[in-house]
């Protein structure tokens, strides 16, 4: 295998629109980590960039959540992110963002470059168009049916639930989620990326020359682009937050993020290069750069086909590898941060390694138990148990509890001291311990070279195993017994404690690519600088030199309890709830549904202006409440069965926390009456009961002004 000259390593740029769950570390940034780490332990010129990708819809989206601006949750969650990863030993070399100058003028320069030697085409289509918000639909505003697994919700970019990518107009039963309402079909003009000018290289250079040497998941799924035929894709949107497109004809349009997001690759190369007084051009443009994506599995389209024909058309390298690994569940579920099915970064560093005094060692758990689960070749499953016992039965038990007994050991016998080698006493097995280094260390690098990180991890921890069973073979606790009949117990144990203690620094080395905080204060009890963890020292059997003293053993890792197992699980479940039952109120309940857009006066803002139409399609009635009781196992819903002259119907109101029961019974009320019916809690609501709010949140139903007959209509 050939050295290349010089790395560049990307992670996929996370969305800034939230926190970050551990999927996302598992899927991306973990591996990434360790194979930076590894090639650095190796002495090679690397270079890795991350950083936030601040545009598309999912960020607006998430200002409307919140009440804000776009640039005010980017600006939150940028710098939050980026303390998670550090918190969590991720190093990027630099942790960049798109909403920066720089990125903007680099996305700019290379959109104008391909527009200028005509590798774009222009064309005129209809695309939704939202009359209500008078606005065009970016993909993320459109939800329908997914034409590939029938999933409802799905986006107009993508499934989420299979993972598939869409256009909008593949979607079945489309709707717009700013308003609810079937959108229309306008005309207006795009860019394109004509892909399927593009479909000779993209076979040859994935089907034929990557066929073997990346992971087959990847080539499957763009086997499968391939096949399907290649088409161009639009690269600008209407939108007016991102990167203006920089030609005439674009006004009030923006490139589109996906198109922007790793050029964001590229722009923080150039910054990273401008801090340290490099030059970023070769890491871009030298073949014998090796460029390396790491990603989850929902970003291979992105990084296989579309990326790299815009990086061919540009002229710069393209990725000798794109490892993307599948999802990680999380007990059983799909993690999804919307549905509190997960487990952030910023909340696990804040329960567990922020808690406690050398806190960072559990931020190395988390590592090596999310490493060992890895879903480089099929989705995987977190569980707080596997967690309990990966720590508990690997960290603790094989791994720490190898070196912690070899240090004490050496206190004991051999007067804290490394003792010499007597070699007329060394056996086979002593010779077998050092054969198994060597080994451990081939094996390591050729996995970590192929990004076999899980195994890699194993074969680590599997040496730490064999340490233990030569220690337990030799027992130097035995032969200390003996001093004083036995001539050469003295010089066994000597053996036998030097063999041990090189193995702790071989280890240090070894298992720093993936807990390097663990790797930093073995060398630091070892009193040794952490330079000794560079790759070459692997293997070395001198590492720690005869005489040298160490200083007092420490525990390397603490146990996980029951109950700390317990609490985490209780916790994910009430969070799920929690989310549920918000959900369940804001579709139930209108007034709630505002509360996060009011302006300083507690007065919500208008919404876009609507015509006659729209409001017909409505229809209010007078209905009145014929009995009411609670939802079970619900704080927030009221099962009300309301009479509306013709009929009775049951409806679901989020306003159980606002008025009691009994209290209710008789009051007339307005009611959305044809509202598609929505099941809740396996009981179907048939409407929607209109309430005012007030600034301080409190409900008041809308009633006519006397009693009038129920069903009457409301216009
Ligand atoms: N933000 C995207 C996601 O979270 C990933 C962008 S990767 C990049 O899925 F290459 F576009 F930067
Ligand atoms: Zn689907």
């Amino acid at each position: 295998m050939n050295t290349p000259k010089r790395y560049l390593i990307t992670a996929a740029l996370p969305y800034a629109n939230g926190l970050k769950h551990i999927g996302h570390l598992a899927g991306a940034y973990l591996p990434a980590d360790i194979y930076v780490r590894y090639l650095k332990a190796q002495k090679r010129d690397v270079v890795f960039v991350c950083g936030s990708d601040e545009h598309g819809t999912a960020i607006p989206i998430q200002a409307t959540k919140e009440g804000t601006t776009a640039q005010a949750i980017i600006d939150k969650y940028h710098p939050i992110i980026e303390q998670n990863f550090k918190d969590l030993g991720i190093q990027f070399d630099i942790y960049h963002r798109t909403s920066d100058p720089l990125h903007h003028e680099t996305a700019s320069a290379f959109f104008k470059d391909l527009e200028s030697r005509g590798d774009l085409e222009t064309k005129t289509t209809e695309q939704y168009f939202d009359e209500q918000a008078n606005t065009f639909l970016a993909d993320r505003y459109i939800k329908g049916t997914c034409p590939n697994c029938a999933h409802t919700e799905a986006y107009g970019d993508q499934c989420e639930k299979c993972g598939k990518s869409l256009s909008p107009e593949e979607l079945i039963n489309p709707v717009s989620t700013l308003s609810g309402n079937a959108p229309i079909k306008k005309e207006t003009t795009h860019w394109y990326l004509p892909l399927n000018r593009h479909e000779d290289f993209l076979r040859k250079w994935l089907l034929e020359q990557h066929a073997s040497d990346w992971r087959p998941a990847v080539i499957g799924q763009c086997k499968s682009w391939i096949e399907g035929g290649l088409q161009p894709r639009a690269v600008t949107r209407d939108l007016d937050w991102g990167v203006k497109v920089p030609v005439a004809g674009g006004d009030g349009k923006v490139l589109y993020v996906w198109f922007d997001a790793p050029i964001g690759y590229i722009s923080a190369t150039k910054q990273w290069a401008l801090n340290n007084d490099k030059d970023w051009k070769p890491y871009w443009n030298d073949p014998e750069t090796k460029l390396v994506h790491f990603i989850g599995k929902d970003n291979i389209v992105f990084h296989c086909i579309i990326f790299p024909v815009m990086l061919k058309l540009h002229g710069n390298i393209l990725p000798e590898n794109v490892p993307a690994n599948e999802f990680m569940n999380l007990e059983g579920d799909k993690m999804s941060t919307s549905r509190g099915w997960s487990i952030e970064m910023d909340d696990y560093i804040n329960k567990w390694i922020k808690k406690e005094n050398g806190g960072e060692s559990l931020a190395d758990c988390l590592r090596f138990y999310v490493n060992s689960i890895a879903p480089e070749s099929k989705d995987s499953e977190f569980t707080w148990k596997g967690f309990q016992d990966a720590v508990n039965g690997e960290l603790v038990s094989i791994f720490a509890n190898y070196v912690n007994r070899t240090w004490v050991l050496m206190h004991k016998l051999t007067k804290g001291k490394v003792p010499k080698i007597h070699t007329e006493f060394l056996d086979e097995d002593d010779r077998a311990l050092l054969v198994s280094v060597t080994e451990t260390k081939e094996k390591v690098t050729a996995l970590l070279e192929q990004y076999k990180f899980r195994e890699a991890q194993f074969e680590v921890v599997n040496l730490a195993r064999l340490g233990n069973q030569y220690m337990q073979k030799k027992e130097p606790w035995i032969l200390a017994k003996n001093l004083d009949t036995d001539p050469t117990a003295q010089a066994k144990i000597d053996n036998c404690m030097h063999g041990c203690l090189q193995l702790t620094a071989n280890l240090a080395i070894l298992i720093n690519p993936f807990l390097p905080f663990t790797a930093k204060k073995m060398c630091h009890l070892m009193k040794v600088v952490d330079r000794m963890l560079e790759w070459e020292n692997a293997g070395k059997f001198d590492l720690l030199k005869v005489g040298y003293s160490l200083r007092p053993p420490e525990l390397l890792f603490r146990k996980i309890e029951d109950e700390e197992i317990a609490a985490e699980l209780a916790e994910l479940k009430a969070n799920a709830e929690a989310k549920k039952n918000k959900m369940e109120t804001t579709n139930t309940s209108s007034a709630a549904a505002n509360t996060d857009q009011t302006n300083e006066l507690g007065i919500a803002p208008l919404k876009p202006e609507i015509v006659f139409d729209d409001f017909g399609k409505i229809d209010l009635r007078v209905g009145t409440i014929v009995e009411a009781k609670k939802v079970e196992k619900t704080d927030k819903l009221l099962e009300l069965l309301v009479d509306l002259g013709f009929e009775k119907r049951t409806i679901l109101s989020g306003i159980a926390m606002h008025f009691n029961p009994e209290d209710i019974v008789g009051k007339q009320v307005t009611i959305v009456a044809n509202l598609a019916p929505r099941k809740m809690r396996g009981i179907e609501s048939k409407g929607m009961i209109l309430m005012a709010e007030d600034a301080q949140g409190k409900l008041y139903f809308v009633s006519p002004s006397e009693a009038i007959a129920s069903g009457s209509t409301i216009a």
